[in-house]
């Protein structure tokens, strides 16, 4: 597939395809079911998703982690957050020089899951991507839309006013956008983290971006939240790769869930055995658990 795509649509559309990961499938993230705590930002997060993408401003690839933490008491309510991962040698308050936006579509999430017609699954565990999200037509135009706008150098919230207002007609189907809301990167500052570091890569930074309440009752936990990042050379950058290594504006689609451990479970269905007993018996556990949250 990926070779009949050309260079161009492929550095467009990154991010994707990309597979998010759970919380046992990346380094230093204490799995919450073994009673081990994870802390971030102080709140206990009850699972995470991890997605990412490669950017010309890094040499190596950028995460974003999402956690999802419960209310604690009946004055409470749960919570999503989101951080940027980025290596340590990315100066993340350098990059006013590129302007740098991150896009939530959360108007759209409560609508959009990562089941795929004819699974009979349920919507919870099953880990996805923006194409079976949104399906593939709407990624791809929702992409070739934002590239156009960005090329203009818009602000970050006047692009998500106009991504909103006029969304491409193939993704109206999942129902209305609804609010898109714009965070600039550039802001971010790093967390502390102590008993756990949930990114893909152990040395990386986190960037706390955005923290979104839950709104209205309803299962939260399993909405699917289009990303998308956008990185835009500033005028002054324009041609020139020195400063910010961009000289056109990157879009990339991320689609973003907490996911149960379990959701590697489609790594049994299709016959792959975990390396070690433990790594096994750790599976069978979470199957386990997860049988218990089905009856739930
Ligand atoms: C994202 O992570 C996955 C799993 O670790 C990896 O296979 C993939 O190449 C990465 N993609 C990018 C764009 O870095
Ligand atoms: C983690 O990131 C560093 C850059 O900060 C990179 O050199 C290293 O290869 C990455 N490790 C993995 C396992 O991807
Ligand atoms: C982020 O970048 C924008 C645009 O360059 C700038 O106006 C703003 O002051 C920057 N914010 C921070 C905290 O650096
Ligand atoms: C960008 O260019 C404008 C006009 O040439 C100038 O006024 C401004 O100071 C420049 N900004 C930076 C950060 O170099």
């Amino acid at each position: 597939m990926a070779g009949i795509l050309t260079a161009a649509t492929l550095a467009l559309a990154s991010g994707a395809m990309a597979q998010l990961l759970n919380c046992a499938e990346v380094p230093q993230c204490p799995i919450p079911n073994t009673l081990s705590q994870c802390r971030v930002d102080g709140r206990l997060m009850t699972a995470i998703g991890v997605g990412n993408f490669s950017s010309a401003i890094s040499q190596s690839p950028l995460t974003w982690t999402v956690t999802y933490s419960m209310a604690l008491d009946a004055t409470a309510v749960d919570e999503r957050r989101y951080y940027l991962g980025y290596p340590p040698e990315l100066d993340i308050q350098a990059l006013p020089s590129v302007s740098s936006c991150a896009l939530f579509f959360t108007g759209i999430e409560a609508g959009l899951s990562f089941v795929k017609d004819g699974d009979t699954r349920q919507k919870g565990p099953t880990p996805g991507t923006c194409d079976d999200a949104l399906g593939t037509t709407c990624v791809a135009d929702l992409m070739k839309q934002a590239q156009g706008l960005a090329t203009s150098n818009q602000d970050c919230t006047t692009l998500a006013q106009m991504l909103q207002v006029a969304p491409p007609t193939s993704c109206t189907g999942a129902g209305n956008w609804g609010n898109i809301v714009a965070m600039p990167l550039n802001g971010s500052t790093p967390v502390q983290t102590t008993d756990c570091h949930p990114t893909s890569n152990s040395t990386y930074e986190l960037a706390s971006v955005a923290l979104f309440p839950e709104l209205f009752p309803h299962d939260y936990f399993n909405d699917v939240t289009p990303l998308m990042t956008v990185f835009m050379p500033s005028a002054n950058d324009t041609g020139d790769t020195v400063t910010s290594g961009l000289s056109v504006p990157e879009v990339h689609l991320n689609c973003m869930k907490p996911l149960n451990v379990v959701s590697n479970y489609q790594v049994v269905d299709s016959g792959t055995v975990p390396g070690t007993e433990i790594a096994m018996a750790l599976v069978f556990l979470m199957v386990g658990l997860q049988g218990l949250s089905w009856l739930a």
